[in-house]
């Protein structure tokens, strides 16, 4: 029989290993002599994002900003007591991300592989070798040539998203405006251009914001707390995944895709028209034998990837036009003046002839990166080996590391007063080499987005469409100074954004 002083000496043998275990884990960087940032002994540098104080991008942002951090290249950092890099230095990270990408072609973040196939073996989160061989067969559905043939689809989703706005009731401002959560608005657009151009289905999210698609969209990204924890598992502590049973997809949310995108696949299979989009692509997976879950996969990551940043994008754009009315005036003249000339009809030329629209878009991902940073895995093929980096740090393989464009994109060396919304930064004789490549909201190299074409494309559509018979002015619930919800990994307001729509046609 085991005694109490038998037990009562196990629990004490077991908390002075894990102590030495921690501390040992804790010392790395003093040990290699690396600068790095004084972690706490639960949870490493992450405290007050586990805690749920601070977003994802602001916990970067102290790292990034701290003193020890300040005048480095780089900076050793903990997750838990999993060491880490953080990389500050746009040489280095053009490196990691680019130069030595066979190095850091996977990424840090897990899904569950067990309880969320649709999740675990998308795209975004594949490793290689079979990431590779899926990026190369999914590039041809995003190419310019696409997007032209797309284009008409995306404009005729713009079209419903003005005729909606036109439809709601004017009861502010004396009968001028009414108002309305930006974010969500936005999103019933988003998932209306999916479900379009991935699956060639009407989702009229803007008719019944309540259907199927955006029921299910609402679920992935509505940050509640279990959901935060669901996303910091997966981006920071994969250990933790079996343990709370973290789903990218619920159970509700994969049957609707796997009977969605069987749908379209098998009536397009019956139709025996070729589109050359995505849905034909799944089709040729199925005939190479790829599993279903492989191939319902991609298309669901287009799903959670395609509506969620470009609403996001939309919507601080709509914020920042009702902080910046002159801006707002500017981007309305082009509008009009660019109409005008072709009679109201919203082309491909057209949307890509606008350069204030173009450098409106690029300011607010400057300042609101949907994704706020990216992260890498080292791997070596001789597991024993190091990367070495530069002349004093040797990256071990399986160390994350992580590239915090939040902090670099509103960093004052790179952009003058980067709080500020200033689009014209980004004019061609304004931009200088260093602005340019210090802004990458959509990650860099062979790993970088593989949507950034359609992401830019509908968002710039959604926008003129928005604009061209209303303007955004701040009201009463409008964020003064905007504050990120420190619950949503993908950056979102706190409490979401407000603001008056105010009807005034251009023509
Ligand atoms: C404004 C809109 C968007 C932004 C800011 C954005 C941003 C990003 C970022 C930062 C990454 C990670 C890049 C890296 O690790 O280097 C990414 C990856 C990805 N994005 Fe986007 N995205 C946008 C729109 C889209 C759209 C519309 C789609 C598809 C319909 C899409 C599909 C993907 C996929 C599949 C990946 C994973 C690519 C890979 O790992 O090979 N994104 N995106």
């Amino acid at each position: 029989m085991i005694g109490l002083t038998e037990v009562l000496l196990f629990c004490i043998s077991s908390i002075v290993i894990l102590y030495f275990y921690l501390k040992y884990n804790f010392s790395y960087w003093r040990r290699k002599n690396i600068p790095y940032i004084k972690p706490n002994y639960i949870f490493g540098n992450l405290k007050d994002m586990v805690l749920m104080k601070k977003t994802a991008a602001y916990m970067f942002k102290d790292l990034y900003e701290h003193k020890i951090a300040a005048n480095e290249p780089y900076v050793g950092i903990h997750i838990f007591n999993k060491p880490g890099v953080l990389i500050r230095d746009l040489e280095l990270i053009k490196k990691v991300l680019i130069k030595d990408f066979n190095n850091f072609s996977n990424r840090f973040t897990r899904m569950n592989p067990h309880n969320d196939p649709l999740g675990s073996n998308n795209l975004f989160l594949l490793r290689n070798p079979m990431w590779r061989e899926l990026r190369q067969k999914l590039t041809p559905v995003f190419t310019s040539g696409k997007m032209k043939q797309m284009f008409y689809l995306v404009e005729q989703i713009g079209n419903k998203l003005d005729e909606h706005l036109l439809s709601v009731p004017l009861n502010k401002q004396g009968g001028k405006a009414f108002t309305k959560e930006l974010k969500e608005l936005c999103a019933l657009y988003t998932t209306d251009v999916i479900a379009s151009v991935a699956y060639g289905l009407n989702a009229n999210s803007m008719k019944d914001p309540n259907g199927e698609f955006r029921k299910n969209g609402r679920k992935l990204f509505n940050f509640t707390v279990g959901r935060a924890v669901d996303f910091m598992s997966f981006f920071f502590l994969p250990q933790f995944i079996p343990i709370v049973n973290a789903t990218l997809f619920t159970k509700e949310a994969s049957n609707f895709l796997y009977a969605t995108i069987g749908y379209a696949m098998e009536e397009r299979e019956k139709s025996g028209v070729t589109r050359n989009d995505l849905i034909d692509v799944l089709l040729t997976f199925k005939k190479q034998n790829y599993s279903h879950d492989m191939i319902v996969a991609q298309a669901a990551v287009f799903f959670t990837a395609g509506y969620e940043t470009t609403s996001s994008t939309m919507s601080f754009a709509l914020y920042e036009l009702s902080q910046n009315q002159e801006a707002q005036q500017k981007l309305r003249r082009e509008i009009k003046e660019e109409l005008t000339k072709s009679n109201g009809k919203i082309t491909y030329d057209l949307i890509n002839s606008m350069e204030y629209l173009s450098i409106v878009i690029q300011e607010v991902l400057r300042m609101y990166p949907p994704l706020p940073f990216l992260d890498r895995e080292c791997s070596m093929e001789d597991q024993n080996e190091y990367y070495q980096l530069d002349d004093k740090l040797r990256i071990p393989n399986g160390m994350p590391v992580y590239i915090p464009i939040y902090a670099i994109q509103r960093d004052e060396k790179y952009f003058d007063q980067p709080n500020k919304f200033i689009p014209e930064r980004f004019l061609p004789e304004n931009r200088d080499k260093l602005t340019y490549n210090a802004s990458m909201p959509f990650g860099i190299g062979p790993h970088n987005c593989i949507g950034e074409r359609l992401g830019l494309m509908q968002a710039k559509i959604g926008l003129v469409n928005f604009l061209k018979n209303h303007y955004v002015a701040p009201n009463e619930k409008t964020q003064k100074e905007m504050v990120l919800d420190p619950l949503a990994l993908i950056i979102a307001a706190k409490g979401g954004i407000y603001c008056d729509i105010v009807r005034d046609s251009l023509l």
